[in-house]
C-alpha cells in the first residue's frame, strides 16, 4: 500500500517509515518545514498529490512543560492539526497520549476508561482524538506511553548519558506507567494500518514500572557504575504536572498486546551506541 507517515523525522516516526519500507509499503514521510499540518489547506493539496492509502500521524508538540506555556500553540498542532490529516477523506492511523488521563487511577486504564487531563499537552492531545473521530469514525486512535527509541530525545537515553558521567542520579519513583519501546510499537502501528482498523486501541508496553525502576534497569543493562537514589515528585517539580499512575492496557480482543518493557529496554540499549 502507499503509507504518508507524518512526524517522519521524530522519534516514533522516522521508526515507522522504516518499519513499513521493510515490510514493502511504498512509503512517504513528511515533517516540518516541508508540511505544516496546521495548515488546512497546504495538508489537504499534499494528501490529494501524494494519493496515500493510509496516513499515520505521529507529527505532534511533545513538549509537555512547553505546551504547558504555551496552549494555543499545542491546541492548533495536537488538536486542529490532527484534524486536518483527518479530514483528507484517507484512512489515518493516529498516535495519542497517556496524558488524556487524570493519572490518579489505582489500576491500569483500558480504551473506555474516563479522560480527564489535567495538563495542556492532555488537552491538546484528548481535543486531536476527538477531531480525528469526529472527521470519520474509521479512522484509528492508538494511545501510547513513555516512548523511548533510537533517535529522539528520551529518558532512557538521558538516563545512560548521566549515568557515563555521573556517581550518583536521583530520579521519582511515585509515577509509575508503560515505558514502550518504539521498535515494538511501530510494526503494531502499521499493522492498523494494514488492516484499516478504526476506533480506540491503546498500544503501550507490557507491565509497568517507576522511573526509578526504569532508570536503573537501563543503567543494570549497561552495567553503569552509578548510583540512582529515589525521590518524590514533590523533591522534583516540574511546570505541568506528571500523572501518578498512567499505565495502559487493552481490553479490546483485537486489541495491540506489545511485549513487556523489559524486552523493549534491552532491545533499545542493545541497539544504541554506547555514549
Ligand atoms: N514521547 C513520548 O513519550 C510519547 C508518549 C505518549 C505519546 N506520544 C505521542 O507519540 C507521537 C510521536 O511522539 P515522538 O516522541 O516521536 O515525537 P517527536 O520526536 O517530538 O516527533 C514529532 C514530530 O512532529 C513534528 N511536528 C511538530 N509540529 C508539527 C507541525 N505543525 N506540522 C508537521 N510536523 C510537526 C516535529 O517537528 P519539530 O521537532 O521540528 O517540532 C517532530 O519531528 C506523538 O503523537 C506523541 O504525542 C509520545
Amino acid at each position: 500500500m502507499r503509507l504518508l507517515v507524518t512526524g517522519a523525522k521524530g522519534m516514533l516516526g522516522h521508526r515507522v517509515v522504516d518499519v513499513a519500507r521493510e515490510r514493502g509499503h511504498e512509503t512517504r514521510g513528511t515533517d516540518l518545514p516541508e508540511l505544516d499540518l496546521t495548515d488546512a489547506g497546504a495538508v489537504r493539496a499534499f494528501v490529494d498529490a501524494e494519493r496515500p492509502d493510509a496516513i499515520v500521524n505521529c507529527a505532534a508538540f511533545t513538549d509537555v512543560d512547553a505546551c504547558e506555556a504555551n496552549e494555543e500553540l499545542a491546541t492548533r498542532v495536537n488538536g486542529d492539526a490532527a484534524a486536518n490529516v483527518a479530514r483528507c477523506g484517507v484512512h489515518v492511523v493516529h498516535v495519542s497520549t497517556d496524558y488524556v488521563f487524570a493519572g490518579d487511577a489505582r489500576r491500569p486504564y483500558v480504551e473506555s476508561a474516563p479522560v480527564a487531563p489535567t495538563t495542556a499537552y492532555g488537552r491538546s492531545k484528548l481535543l486531536g482524538e476527538e477531531g480525528v473521530r469526529s472527521a470519520d469514525d474509521g479512522h484509528a486512535v492508538a494511545r501510547t506511553a513513555w516512548l523511548f527509541g533510537e533517535g529522539g530525545k528520551n529518558f532512557v537515553d538521558t538516563m545512560l548519558k548521566l549515568g557515563e558521567e555521573r556517581d550518583e542520579l536521583s530520579v521519582v519513583f511515585d509515577q509509575i506507567g508503560s515505558p514502550t519501546w518504539t521498535g515494538h510499537l511501530a510494526p503494531a502501528l502499521v499493522d492498523l494500518a494494514e488492516r484499516r482498523a478504526s476506533g480506540l486501541f491503546h498500544a503501550a508496553g507490557g507491565g509497568a514500572c517507576s522511573w526509578f525502576e526504569l532508570a536503573i534497569e537501563a543503567m543494570r543493562l549497561r552495567e553503569l557504575d552509578c548510583r540512582v537514589v529515589a525521590v518524590t515528585t514533590e523533591e522534583f517539580p516540574r511546570p505541568a504536572p506528571r500523572p501518578a499512575f498512567s499505565v495502559l492496557e487493552t481490553e479490546r480482543e483485537d486489541g495491540i498486546r506489545l511485549p513487556d518493557w523489559h524486552e523493549g529496554v534491552a532491545q533499545h540499549v542493545k541497539e544504541v551506541v554506547p555514549a
